[in-house]
Order: structure tokens, then C-alpha cells, then sequence
């Protein structure tokens, strides 16, 4: 199906991000995908093809995104659709927690999500349609130790979205939160066995996500399936916030 429709989709070079931008193509959408890492951009777009448009891009930066909202805009269809999923963590405990490392942090995560949002939401209020989906996590409703930024720019994240929820809500744009649990990727994979086994006694369903199942539940949110769905937090978590 070719919806016509352009989603921009952050981080989409690898890991979760790379799985929303596969996943919204087979629904039919065209993804721009931004990302700070150019070689994994071309490497992805060699595997998910010309409906993955890659834009290199550092979301903290107001005038590269400027640059390529013009270029998305001149180059693609309609932006439709806007998936806040570029992120990075900085952990450490708060004593030791360095002024770089929180900066760092909010810069990417909140200020990121809120420059990328700003700078492409007017072609959804344009086209009277459209849905926002940020991926928060589980983190910024439970808090983690070793966590203070992360988990203050994940909640940071719901607070933004329910408050654009109320902005645009009524002009046809549904913005929702996606908050995965503990998902298999690269930064998984690192975990000890120890630290890994600690997590999963905590989950329900006894096992980690995969990136799929977190690209399966922002396509729903993405699709008309999810018309009268705004305003939420969707954990996919196996349960481990329940
Ligand atoms: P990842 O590190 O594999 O992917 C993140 C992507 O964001 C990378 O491609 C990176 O280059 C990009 N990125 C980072 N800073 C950027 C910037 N300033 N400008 C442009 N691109 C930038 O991480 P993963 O695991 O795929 O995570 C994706 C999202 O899901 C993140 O927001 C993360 O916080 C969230 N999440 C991940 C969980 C997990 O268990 N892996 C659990 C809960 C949430």
C-alpha cells in the first residue's frame, strides 16, 4: 500500500528505530529517517530500500534540522507522521553524575524530541491529519538508580506529549507515548548475567522485548486503527510496570 505519506522517524539508522522505520514502510509509508550515524543510514537504506530516505542529522542542532525539514518537504510526501525515537543514556549514580552527562541527556532526548517536533509538525497541522508517537520508557514512570537524567527526560517526554496532545488534538493530530520495558539490543546484550537475571525476574511474561514487538505497537498508534487513540502512555513491557 503507498499511503502518500512521509514519516519522519529519529534513531532510525539502528536498533528499535531501524525496526519502526521496516515496520511503517510495510504499512506504506515513505520514512525519513534522521540519524547522527551516516554509515548505518546507508547500511539500512540498503536493506529497507528507496522508501528509507536517509538524512544525516544531529537532532540537538536547530539549524541541521531547519536544513532538513526544507529537504524533507521539497524531496518526499506529505509529512504525516513524526516518530520521536533517537535517544542515548549517560548513567551514573547522582553523586557522581557529571553536569555533561545530564546535559547531555535532556539535550538529546527532551530538547531533541521537542526540536524535531516543532520543526515538522506544521505539515501535519497543514494537512488537518496526523500522529506523533514519542518513545519514552519504562524508566521515566518507575525511575531507575543510576538513572536521574534519563528517567527525568523520559518523564519529560509524557509531560511534553500530553500537553501537545491538548494543542492539536482537536485539529486532527493524535500524539501518543510508546514507554518500552527492557528491549533486546545492543545496549541489552552488554548487561551481565547477573544484572540480566534480575530483570527478568521482574517480568511477567519472563523474557525481554524485541525491537519488533516496540515497532509493531507505534505502527498501530501510527495507522488509523489508533483514529480515537490520543493522549496515551502504551507500555510494551510484558507487564513489568502492571
Ligand atoms: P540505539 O542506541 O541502538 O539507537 C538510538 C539511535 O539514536 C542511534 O542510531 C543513534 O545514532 C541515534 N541518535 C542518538 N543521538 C542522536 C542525535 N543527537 N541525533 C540523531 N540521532 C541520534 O538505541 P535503542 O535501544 O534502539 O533505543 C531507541 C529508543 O528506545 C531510545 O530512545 C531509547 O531510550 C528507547 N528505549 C530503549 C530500550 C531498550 O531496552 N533498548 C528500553 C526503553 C526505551
Amino acid at each position: 500500500m503507498n499511503l502518500n505519506a512521509t514519516a519522519v522517524v529519529t534513531g532510525a539508522a539502528r536498533g528499535i528505530g531501524f525496526e519502526i522505520a521496516r515496520k511503517l514502510i510495510s504499512d506504506g509509508w515513505t520514512v525519513a529517517a534522521l540519524d547522527m550515524l551516516e554509515e548505518d543510514l546507508k547500511k539500512s537504506a540498503s536493506v529497507l530500500g528507496e522508501n528509507y530516505r536517509p538524512y544525516t542529522v544531529n537532532i540537538t542542532d536547530s539549524e541541521q534540522l531547519a536544513e532538513v525539514a526544507v529537504a524533507v518537504g521539497n524531496d518526499l510526501p506529505t509529512v504525516k507522521g513524526i516518530v520521536n525515537n533517537a535517544g542515548v543514556t549517560r548513567d551514573a549514580l547522582m553523586m557522581r553524575m557529571s553536569e555533561d552527562q545530564w546535559n547531555l541527556v535532556i539535550d538529546v532526548n527532551l530538547s531533541g524530541t521537542w526540536k524535531v517536533t516543532q520543526a515538522f509538525m506544521r505539515s501535519l497541522i497543514r494537512a488537518r491529519e496526523g500522529s506523533i508517537v514519542s518513545i519514552s520508557s519504562v524508566v521515566g514512570l518507575t525511575g531507575a538508580a543510576g538513572q536521574t537524567n534519563y528517567a527525568a527526560s523520559k518523564a519529560g517526554l509524557i509531560g511534553m506529549s500530553k500537553s501537545l496532545n491538548r494543542e492539536l488534538a482537536a485539529r486532527g493530530i493524535r500524539v501518543n507515548v510508546v514507554a518500552p520495558g527492557f528491549i533486546e539490543t545492543e545496549m541489552t546484550k552488554k548487561l551481565s548475567e547477573e544484572v540480566r537475571g534480575d530483570y527478568l525476574s521482574k517480568i511477567p511474561a519472563a523474557r525481554l522485548g524485541l525491537p519488533v514487538e516496540v515497532a509493531e505497537a507505534v505502527a498501530f498508534l501510527m495507522s488509523p486503527s489508533a483514529k480515537y487513540i490520543t493522549g496515551i502512555v502504551l507500555p510494551v513491557d510484558g507487564g513489568l510496570t502492571t
